[in-house]
């Protein structure tokens, strides 16, 4: 069928990793790592409130080979940078321009270290990506974690899946300079086949909740990039801790923003100002939500958890304002189309995609989708990149 202004992405096939590492330096590499992008289901901002988020494992990602090469240096080879990057082992800091890619895998050293594993020497290093960077499905995640998995075999470390992610987080806030919560990195590594990782972000516990049967995501990137780095991220993140310490501060006995009742934050309307009741009350509520997602999976009540999807977006829209025009065009027109239970921004927000929760009559092929997503290109000149994405298995060594 002929298709304007939109287009089904086709998961490109992952490079064969150990070929492509042998075209870069030379001969193979020792270990091999995969882990996956991430949906974010339902919990916006949540994490670093210290609330429960729910989440899939995707089954695109990222894999990354790696050899010791006895010099002194780390040399980087990716489909995404033009030659090799060459950076010394020791000593190194975060780079900027051009090679500015390689922080992710660069923090995981830094991290590795810092936590007393010796990650020491030169190594090379290849990555080969089939998940969209810029959709909000956290491929930097994705390599923080395959980087991990790739050094703790070349190093014949055993580290459990939790210290991965907690680690991975860390390379992201102290060494890329993200604020960002556990989400990613927590549902890179724990991810399930068939299954959402549900995150207590405050106790840090894991744990996986079986998707009902006949029940699909359907990923519609709006290809307005998103930046979180530079972005209004680390401002909703100071705008939420200023939110909590005021509500401490009138008296609420809470220890993380998430806990606190919405009904309370509303009661403090006066103290908080308009924008940060905002926020808070997004985040209360957000966790509210997430709560009734767990328990209406359970129940196998898949109307209820899309409500619960379409109310997350419109929280995002209009209370904690990380949505954009494009994200809201894209959730408001999806959610009431045959099939659909709901949809909503998935993600840190301000450009990536929508994701929604559908049954198995729902497809591509549907014509009020075709005719929603050739609406959105004629409105904003940007099409939209599809796809359907399953809830697959966390990060893994691949081989050595
Ligand atoms: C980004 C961050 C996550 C989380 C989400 C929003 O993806 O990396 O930690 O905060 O935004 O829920």
């Amino acid at each position: 069928m002929h298709k304007t202004g939109w287009r089904i992405e086709p998961a490109p096939n992952l490079l064969m990793i150990s070929d492509y590492f042998e075209k870069s330096f030379g001969r193979k590499p020792t270990n091999t790592a995969y882990a996956p992008g991430r949906i974010e289901f339902i919990g916006n901002h949540t994490d670093y409130n210290g609330g429960e988020v729910l989440g899939a494992a995707v089954n695109r990602g990222i894999t990354v080979a790696v050899a010791p090469n006895n010099l002194e240096v780390i040399r980087f080879a990716s489909p995404f940078i033009e030659g090799i990057i060459e950076i010394p082992v020791e000593g190194f800091t975060k780079q900027e321009g051009s090679a500015s890619s390689a922080n992710y895998p660069l923090g995981m050293v830094s991290i590795m270290r810092d936590e007393g594993y010796p990650v020491t020497g030169g190594f090379d290093f290849a990555d080969s990506s089939n998940l969209p960077s810029g959709a909000g499905l956290s491929s930097s995640a994705a390599i923080e974690l395959a980087t991990a998995y790739a050094l703790a075999g070349m190093h014949g470390l055993t580290i459990d899946r939790k210290k991965m992610a907690l680690m991975g987080r860390r390379a992201e806030n102290e060494f890329v300079g993200m604020p960002c919560g556990i989400l990613d990195q927590g549902v890179s590594a724990f991810g399930h086949l068939d299954s959402l990782v549900h995150i207590d972000c405050f106790t840090e516990e894991f744990s996986t909740v079986a998707m009902p049967a006949g029940c699909h995501f359907w990923i519609f990137n709006t290809n307005k990039k998103h930046a979180l780095v530079d972005g209004s991220y680390e401002d909703r993140f100071r705008e939420c801790s200023e939110a909590f310490e005021i509500l401490k501060a009138g008296g609420q006995d809470a220890a993380c923003l998430a806990h606190i009742e919405p009904d309370a934050v509303r009661n403090a309307a006066a103290e908080l100002g308009e924008v940060r009741m905002k926020r808070a009350l997004h985040v209360t509520e957000e966790n509210r939500r997430v709560r009734q997602a767990v328990t209406s999976l359970a129940q196998g009540d898949l109307q209820k958890v899309g409500q619960l999807l379409c109310a997350s977006h419109n929280s995002s829209q209009h209370l904690f304002e990380n949505s954009i025009a494009e994200l809201d065009y894209l959730a408001k027109h999806i959610a009431p189309l045959k099939g659909v239970y709901g949809a909503r921004l998935t993600g840190g927000g301000w450009g990536g995609a929508v994701m929604a929760l559908t049954d198995e009559t729902f497809s591509d092929q549907n014509e009020d989708l075709q005719k929603v997503l050739e609406a959105y290109h004629k409105e904003y000149g940007l099409e939209s990149t599809v796809f359907h994405a399953t809830a697959g298995d966390g990060a893994t060594l691949l081989g050595e």
